[in-house]
């Protein structure tokens, strides 16, 4: 999170009504592109300011990882359009997108999966500088690596082990290093602490702030556990089944959530007051995640939503600007806004399980601690 620090108001990144889908191939269709084609990501905008941690919040298979690789071009979008750095970058092919991507690098989810394991550590963090900058003699790209893996508080000595010999955390540490060692402005990072213990998680994040304060990076940071997303973002954006159905900043997201998807996330986050934490209300959203292949008519959540009224089950609801930087995707936000009670059928006054949601596919309330 850039506190302290004065953000420069420019956008680095712009994504304008983003779309992909797929085909939801199964049984004997597999694998040939035949079955039933979803929409992923569906007509997904927003904008990335230069230096923040803009984080992308949402439940699993909502579209993120879809969404961070189009913005990457590490899988093409089937539709829109994507600036980053005042260019293009769906228009650029050749030696213009190598430049680009060069600025533009990812940390993945599991630390395990994404690293090769029959490579040493010197040459998964000194591949893509020899792919960015294949100027460089042995002896600079070996300096840049060791520098590097510094950086991220491992010694010198991991250049010539294997990814196996390394716990969790230390991984994600040589991940970092193989993004920043090409020296880019953007970092996407893929729940770059979900598969790290609890302890680990912390250092990691506290990792990740402090060389996007010594690297002016800017971050889009994908997470489904709301406290990191507390911890490190400056502005965040709430995924639901392809859609962003809101963004603003981090405190206001926190203070008052206009959607009633973000309250129910949000209400799902232990307080630490215990007397704070027995009042509040929670809203419990019924029924399961629908099915990106056969969405509901009308809003996406209204088989679900406490508020649900008539037009929400025809008319999808578009992400409007409300309030100043504060967008939203709800017929109902400003009735959402006014209400201090949540309809009586949503209240759950007797359960003290606190959960947005019954199924399987769930946003963790905590892990990292807030400072
Ligand atoms: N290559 C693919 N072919 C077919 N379907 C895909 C493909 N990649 C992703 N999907 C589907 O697209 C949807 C979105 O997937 P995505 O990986 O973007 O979700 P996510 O929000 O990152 O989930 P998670 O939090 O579990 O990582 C899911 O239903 C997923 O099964
Ligand atoms: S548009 Fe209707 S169904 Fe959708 S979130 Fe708003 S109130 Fe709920
Ligand atoms: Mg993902």
């Amino acid at each position: 999170m850039a506190q302290g620090r004065i953000l420069i108001m420019s956008n680095l990144l712009e994504a304008r009504e983003l779309r992909k889908s797929y085909s939801r191939a199964t049984g004997l269709l597999s694998g040939n592109g035949h079955g039933p084609r979803f929409t992923a990501v569906d007509g997904v905008s927003f904008s990335v300011e230069c230096g923040e941690t803009f984080a992308v919040v949402g439940e699993s298979g909502c579209g993120k990882t879809t969404l961070a690789r189009m913005l990457l071009r590490l899988i093409e979008p089937d539709a829109g359009e994507i600036q980053f750095d005042g260019q293009n970058l769906l228009t650029l092919g050749g030696e213009e997108l190598r430049r680009q991507r060069q600025q533009m690098q990812m940390i993945f989810q599991d630390p395990f999966a994404s690293l090769n394991p029959r490579m040493r550590v010197g040459e998964i963090v000194g591949e893509p500088l020899a792919i960015h900058e294949p100027g460089l003699s042995r002896t600079e790209r070996r300096e840049r690596v060791g520098v590097t893996l510094k950086r991220v508080g491992l010694n010198e000595d991991a250049l010539a082990r294997y990814p196996h010999e390394f716990s969790g955390g230390q991984r994600q540490r040589i991940g970092i290093a193989r993004a920043l060692a090409v020296q880019p402005s953007l970092i996407v990072c893929d729940e770059p602490v979900s598969a790290l213990d609890v302890s680990i998680q912390a250092q990691v994040i506290n990792l990740l702030e402090r060389l996007q304060e010594q690297f002016k990076l800017t971050y889009l940071f994908i997470a489904h556990d709301l406290s990191v997303v507390r911890h490190i973002s400056d502005r965040v954006a709430v995924m639901y089944v392809g859609k962003i159905v809101e963004i603003t900043t981090r405190d206001r997201l926190y203070e008052q959530p206009l959607h009633p998807y973000t309250r129910a996330l949000l209400s799902a986050v232990p307080i630490p007051d215990p007397v704070v934490e027995r009042k509040r209300q929670r809203i419990i959203l019924t029924g399961d995640v629908p099915s990106p292949v056969n969405p509901p008519k009308g809003c996406r959540l209204q088989p679900r939503c406490p508020f649900a009224q008539d037009i929400c089950r025809e008319v999808e609801p578009e992400l409007v600007e409300v309030e100043p930087g504060h967008s939203v995707a709800c017929h109902f936000w400003d009735r959402i806004r006014d209400q201090t009670q949540t309809p009586a059928f949503a209240r759950d006054t007797t359960s003290p399980v606190s959960s947005a949601d019954s199924t399987r596919n769930h946003v963790r309330a905590g892990a990292v601690s807030r400072q």
